[in-house]
């Protein structure tokens, strides 16, 4: 299994680049983001306190998050290339929980993480709040994310440069070049 994690702060591009390299390479996609926000749109419970932590822009608990990772693998058909996990792992304690649960599969992941300047972070995710609808793309929330990217997620990228399975992208530029970017560090891997 090719399994890729797509890692980068609020806005850098992930969401937009998973559907041209799931279009590219025919793997499925993962955005923990999108499966939270699903369930907050169902209504139940759950999704309510889900929205609680969303909208003010902090993280949903380890534990939450693990077993809906756990549930979503054990539910991937045999037959599955490989998965976009884009916005997971986003601790240390998930990266490490997770490459516990890919071993168990004889696999592991690589991560290929997208550089933006946080001018231009906060630009992009301040014009897609005007139609996006997402709670959290408003100026004070698209901070607060930012502060606990740096806080809780960077150590990830610091995790896997230590398992030598780190890739750094410059993800500035028009969506093709950038995705040029990304192909070259697939197709080498
Ligand atoms: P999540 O949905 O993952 O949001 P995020 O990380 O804040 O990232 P975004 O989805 O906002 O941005 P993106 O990187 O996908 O960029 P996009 O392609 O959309 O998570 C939301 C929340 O859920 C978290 O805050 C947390 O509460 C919770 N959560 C999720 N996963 C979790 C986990 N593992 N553990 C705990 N909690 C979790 O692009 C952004 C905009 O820029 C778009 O409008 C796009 O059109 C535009 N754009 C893209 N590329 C370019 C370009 N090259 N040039 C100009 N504009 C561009
Ligand atoms: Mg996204």
């Amino acid at each position: 299994m090719l399994n890729i994690i797509l890692c980068g702060a609020p806005g850098s591009g992930k969401g937009t680049q998973s559907e041209f390299i799931v279009k590219k390479y025919g793997l499925e996609h993962l955005s923990t983001g999108d499966l939270l926000r699903r369930e907050i749109a169902s209504g139940s419970r759950f999704g309510k306190q889900i929205d609680a932590i969303i909208s003010k822009g902090n993280l949903v608990p380890d534990d939450v998050m693990l077993r809906l990772i756990d549930q979503y693998m054990e539910s991937l058909p045999g037959d599955t290339k490989g998965v976009i996990f884009d916005g997971f792992p986003r601790t240390l304690n998930q990266a490490i929980e997770f490459e516990k649960m890919l071993a168990h599969k004889q696999t592991s992941a690589h991560l290929i993480d997208l550089h933006v300047d946080e001018d231009e972070l906060i630009k992009r995710l301040l014009l897609r709040g005007q139609t996006s609808g997402r709670a959290d793309d408003n100026l004070e929330t698209i901070k607060k994310r930012l502060v606990v990217y740096h806080h809780q997620t960077e150590a990830v990228s610091k995790y896997y440069k230590e398992l030598e399975k780190y890739h750094p992208v410059n993800g500035t530029g028009t969506i093709q070049d950038i995705f040029s970017r990304i192909e070259a560090i697939i197709d080498n891997l």
